[in-house]
């Protein structure tokens, strides 16, 4: 088998936040290279998180590329603050109440890079005509709102069908997946053919955050 490259953007939200800098320190000392930011409005989602000023806080701390979801009905008033703050990524969902394509054209405006995700019961087909705006496919794996949750493996099965629709566009565009990915079924994400692993209290929370990468990273070499 090909050695893959496959990373992890590991999310905030499962860190531990009283201790912030150190979680941060961390992952540098890991060799990650991306951070995941979840910023959530209490509407599109049933719980509430950050905000444009958190993204800037972590501009002034680190030089990891700052991977922020936003879990909001309304994205499109707030792009504009969270470039500003220091963003290197946006993802918006398809199933937010602003228009995805004026969305994608707005992060890209400012730019950085733009992605779209879809949650467990959305079709990949809804985003199709979206791929050529896009950087990143964000695949949810649970129901977007809480850290902790289990994989659903189920939603892995859209990995490959984006993966050709991709393909079709000639365009160079990361899969990304989030929600309950922990280092036991990190391989099943990278046997689908995700890029990119958002781990929370998978990394954040393990006896052993080294370990964890190392799993994915043998992983990813099909060992
Ligand atoms: C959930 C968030 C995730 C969450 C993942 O809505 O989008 O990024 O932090 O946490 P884990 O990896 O613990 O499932
Ligand atoms: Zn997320």
């Amino acid at each position: 088998m090909n050695k893959r490259k496959v990373e992890i953007s590991p999310s905030v939200l499962g860190a531990d936040l009283m201790r912030l800098g150190e979680e941060i320190k961390l992952v540098e000392k890991l060799g990650i290279t991306w951070l995941h930011l979840d910023h959530m409005d209490g509407h599109f989602v049933p719980n509430i998180s950050f905000g444009p000023d958190f993204v800037s806080a972590m501009r002034k701390q680190t030089k990891l590329f700052l991977d922020v979801h936003l879990m909001l009905s309304n994205p499109m008033k707030y792009i504009r603050a969270y470039a500003k703050a220091g963003a290197d990524l946006i993802t918006v969902h398809i199933e937010a109440e602003d228009d995805a394509r004026e969305m994608l054209e707005e992060i890209a405006a400012h730019g950085i890079k733009a992605g779209i995700s879809i949650k467990p019961g959305t079709d990949p087909e809804a985003i199709r005509d979206l791929l050529p705006l896009c950087d990143l496919v964000l695949v949810m794996t649970v129901e977007p709102g809480f850290g902790g949750q289990s994989l659903r493996e189920d939603c892995l099965k859209k990995i490959p069908v984006l993966a050709e629709m991709i393909r079709e566009t000639g365009r160079e565009i990361i899969i990304e997946v989030d929600g309950g990915i922990k280092q036991e079924n990190a391989h099943l994400a990278i046997e689908a053919g995700a890029d990119m692993l958002v781990m929370g209290t998978g990394l954040f929370r393990a006896k052993d955050p080294a370990a964890v990468v190392k799993g994915v990273r043998r992983a990813a070499e099909g060992k």
